[in-house]
């Protein structure tokens, strides 16, 4: 399914600036950036049965099951043109890495983002989003030219629902139990090249900077 092309996984907490660094490396690649976040939350706002359980789930701060997630996220795969594909959010535990393999889809690098449960909180409770595009801002960290207003459209930035400190929490439980392992799964994996980054208390430049050096080399 994705023949020649690369397949780049990023792997790091709720908050580890996956979204930011995935858009940085798609706009400078030309690869296409994927977040099954995202494709959820549009899912979410369609008024119907999976709808509403979706918000259910995702509000809380669980995973939703692969039986959904995976379907989608292929069919996002196939569709793209573009020579690579930077997974953001996929896969969230073993199963759904085993069931990528098994769609034919063969990772080539993992983007590990290791970050401070700290610095978690704070990123997240800054956070702005703008919802159509997936955008995302920070009040201190990276600021829109106007407060609460979405830099390329004019339009009204919003929060995440799952943004409040307590689904945070139960965010960072289910990353440790479910997705932490990945990275042990990763390492011993034929053909994978893993990336590990330090983001503790680093500007976003900088690590846009560190990021981008990886894949030009
Ligand atoms: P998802 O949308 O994937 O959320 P997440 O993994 O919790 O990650 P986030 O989007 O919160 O953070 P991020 O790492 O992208 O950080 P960002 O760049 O935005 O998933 C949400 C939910 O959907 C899940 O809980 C689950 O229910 C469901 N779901 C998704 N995928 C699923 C799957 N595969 N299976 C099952 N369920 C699934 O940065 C965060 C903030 O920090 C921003 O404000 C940013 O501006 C700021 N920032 C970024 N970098 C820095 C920096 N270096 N310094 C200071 N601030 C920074």
């Amino acid at each position: 399914m994705t023949d020649q092309k690369r397949v780049i996984v990023l792997l790091g907490k709720p908050g580890a600036g996956k979204g930011t660094q995935g858009a940085a490396l798609s706009k400078a690649f030309g690869w296409a950036h994927i977040s099954t976040g995202d494709l959820l939350r549009e899912e979410m706002l369609r008024d119907t049965a999976d709808g509403v359980k979706l918000r259910g789930i995702m509000e809380r701060g669980q995973l939703v099951s692969a039986e959904i997630v995976v379907p989608i996220l292929c069919r996002k795969i196939e569709a793209t043109e573009a020579s690579g594909v930077i997974l953001d959010g996929f896969p969230r535990n073993l199963a759904q890495a085993e069931l990528l393999a098994q769609n034919g889809v063969v990772v080539t690098d993992v983007l590990y983002f290791d970050v401070e449960d700290d610095e978690v909180i704070s990123r997240l409770s800054g956070r702005w989003i703008h919802k159509p595009s997936g955008r995302v801002y920070h009040e201190v960290n990276n600021p829109p030219k106007v407060s609460g207003i979405d830099d390329v459209t004019g339009e009204q930035l919003v929060k995440r629902s799952d943004d409040s400190r307590d689904v945070i929490a139960k965010r960072l439980d289910v990353y440790r139990s479910e997705t932490q392992p990945l990275l042990s799964y990763y390492e011993g994996l034929k053909g994978v090249q893993l990336h590990q980054l330090d983001v503790s208390h680093k500007a976003i430049s900088v690590i846009q900077e560190s990021v981008l050096s990886i894949f030009q080399r």
